[in-house]
């Protein structure tokens, strides 16, 4: 008899661009001050991706690159490429089909997807079901976000929380019990008035009147979300360990999306874990959208060990939202 075919993590990449924007710069173009962002929301700075013509892709491909030497395969062995992010190149062809033709990802086909911040929690579970279906060997899921492109840097209450980034990982088949466990994902279109992008799309196409209307930046309604996402993120991970008969305890680490430092206390508090098991880079990041759990992950993998057991949480626009159980499956 073979063991259950599980999809497990065998690598880790990432990438943040080395202009930051600090609060202090942001002092300057808004009335906001460091204290204020620093106890509202935890963040010091971000980063952004600057340079003419770079994009989401610009992102991805180091992110990828650097995994795939860690891994030490070639990006040619990649089956497929599930890059989850609201700030795509162009609205088509998608990120990933011109990530893999920058990466010489030849043998690979890919698809965007797009859930905002839950942009790394949908394609990796959807990355683990392609691994077990047996299929595929060598899925990358990407959560990556150039969010400087929709943002209005007149507007304090959205400039302040987000920045660029990409993380990527590998889903390789594993048959040890480790990798991706066990997922809870939701969505709740009514979330839409609260964070959306006003113009742009099939509804609502580019006009001049929409541009000088700034209808293409983040729309977002601060503390109508805040409250869906402190509800939202702490009660399917509280669902998601009750399911899995997992206490607190049994939790190495919690990866949450990283919003708002009062979110993940939240969250954190909920499922009884101390902060010292929860990875909390907000301050030098801000919120990247989808590159916000695969960016911890980065940072954190040489703590990772073998067997632990790790809970992924996110919250975003749509609404979408989710937890994710992970095995960790190496050592590094
Ligand atoms: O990742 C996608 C999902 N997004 C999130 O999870 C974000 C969730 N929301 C939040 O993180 C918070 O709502 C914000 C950080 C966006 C805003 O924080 P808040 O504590 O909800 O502030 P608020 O909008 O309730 O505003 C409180 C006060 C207001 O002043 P008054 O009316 O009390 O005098 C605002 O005008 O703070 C003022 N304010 C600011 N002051 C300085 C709002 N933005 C700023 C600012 N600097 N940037």
């Amino acid at each position: 008899m073979t063991n259950k075919l599980t999809a497990a993590i065998t690598a880790v990449g990432g990438y943040v661009p080395e202009d930051k924007l600090t609060n202090f710069d942001l002092e300057k173009l808004v009335e906001t001050n460091d204290e204020w962002i620093r106890t509202r929301t935890g963040i010091e700075e971000r980063r952004i991706l600057k340079g003419d013509g770079l994009a989401t892709s610009d992102m991805v491909v180091p992110a990828v690159k650097q995994l795939c030497e860690k891994r030490g395969i070639s990006p040619q062995e990649i089956d497929c490429l599930i890059v989850g992010t609201v700030t795509p190149d162009h609205v088509f062809p998608a990120t990933a089909n011109i990530a893999c033709d920058k990466l010489g990802a030849k043998n690979a086909w890919g698809f965007d997807v797009s859930a905002a911040c839950s942009g790394f929690l949908y394609p990796l579970t959807l990355g683990a079901s392609l691994i077990e279906s047996g299929r595929y060997k060598k899925v990358v899921v990407c959560g990556a976000d150039k969010m400087s492109a929709i943002i209005n840097y007149n507007d304090r209450a959205t400039c302040i929380i987000f920045g660029d980034g990409a993380g990527a990982v590998l889903l390789e088949p594993n048959e040890e019990g480790n990798g991706v466990l066990d997922s809870i994902l939701r969505s709740d279109g009514s979330g839409c008035h609260y964070l959306h992008m006003k113009a742009g799309g099939s509804k609502k196409p580019a006009s001049v009147a929409s541009v000088m209307a700034n209808e293409h930046y983040v729309y977002q309604e601060g503390q109508a979300v805040f409250k869906a996402a402190v509800k939202g993120m702490a009660d399917v991970s509280a669902e998601l360990l009750e399911r899995n008969n997992l206490t607190s305890d049994d939790i190495a680490w919690l990866v949450p999306h990283q919003a708002n430092l009062r979110i993940i206390d939240a969250t954190a508090n909920r499922m009884g874990l101390s902060k010292e098991k929860v990875m909390i880079n907000i301050q030098r990041y801000g919120n990247t959208t989808a590159g916000t759990l695969p960016l911890c992950l980065w940072d954190w993998e040489k703590k990772l060990k073998k067997g632990d057991n790790i809970v992924l949480a996110a919250f975003g626009g749509g609404f979408t939202w989710g937890a994710t159980w992970v095995k960790w499956a190496y050592n590094s």
